[in-house]
C-alpha cells in the first residue's frame, strides 16, 4: 500500500513539511509505503497547463504515485487564509487525473493538515483542503489537523502539541486506505 503526501514550504525549518513527515513516518510504522512530495519538489513544478502536450519528467512521476496511491496526505501552510500558491499549483495537476476510471482521488481517503501562525487562518486552510479533497471526490479523514505555530498560541500549539492529532489522522488515514483497499478487490473479483 502506497501512500503519498503532499506539502511543506521552501522555508529551510517548514513547519507544514514536519507536520507532513510526523505523519508520514506514523503512517510507515503502522505498514505503509510513503512517497513524499515536499517544498523543493513542489517550488520547481511548473505552472500547471492543462493545453500542454507533455508533462516534465518529475511532474509525470507525481501524477503517476498519484494515481498509484492508496491514500493522500497533504499538508499545506496557511497563505492569507488559504493554501499557498506553489502548494495548490501542485494540487492543479489532479487534473491529468480527471479521465481516470474512477477520477481523481475518487475511492481514496485524504488526511488535511493546515500550518498557520493563528487558529483562525489554520481553521479557515483546513475546511479549504477538505473542499478541495471534496472537489477531487476524495474522502477526508474524519480527523483533520489544525498547527498553529504561533510562539505562546497556548496549550496544544506548535508541533509538539499536534503530535498526538497527527498521529490520531495517520491511523485513521492507514485504517481507510486499507478498508478501501479491500472493498476495491472484493469489487474486481
Ligand atoms: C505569504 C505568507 C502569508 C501568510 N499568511 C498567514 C495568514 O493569513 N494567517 C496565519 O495565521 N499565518 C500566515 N502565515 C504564516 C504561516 O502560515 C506560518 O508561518 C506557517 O508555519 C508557515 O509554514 P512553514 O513553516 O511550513 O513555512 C503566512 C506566511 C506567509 C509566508
Amino acid at each position: 500500500m502506497l501512500i503519498v503526501g503532499i506539502g511543506g514550504t521552501v522555508s529551510p525549518v517548514s513547519s507544514s513539511d514536519q507536520a507532513l513527515r510526523t505523519t508520514m513516518t506514523e503512517i510507515s510504522r503502522l505498514g505503509a509505503d510513503t512517497r513524499l512530495f515536499t517544498g523543493e519538489f513542489l517550488k520547481a513544478l511548473p505552472t500547471y497547463d492543462p493545453t500542454a502536450p507533455a508533462r516534465t519528467a518529475a511532474a509525470a512521476d507525481f501524477v503517476g504515485e498519484l494515481r498509484r496511491a492508496s491514500g493522500i496526505v497533504l499538508s499545506g501552510a496557511a497563505y492569507h487564509g488559504t493554501v499557498s500558491g506553489m502548494f495548490k499549483n501542485a494540487l492543479d495537476y489532479t487534473e491529468d487525473l480527471a479521465l481516470d476510471s474512477p477520477p481523481y482521488f475518487s475511492g481514496r481517503p485524504v488526511g488535511c493538515i493546515a500550518v498557520a501562525k493563528g487558529w483562525q487562518a489554520g481553521v479557515g486552510t483546513l475546511t479549504t483542503l477538505r473542499s478541495i479533497v471534496h472537489a477531487l471526490r476524495g474522502w477526508p479523514t474524519p480527523y483533520g489537523c489544525v498547527v498553529n505555530t504561533s510562539p505562546g498560541a497556548g496549550p496544544g500549539s506548535g508541533l509538539d502539541g499536534a503530535r498526538d492529532g497527527l498521529c490520531l489522522l495517520a491511523g485513521e488515514l492507514y485504517q481507510a486506505a486499507q478498508l478501501f483497499d479491500s472493498r476495491a478487490t472484493v469489487a474486481a473479483k
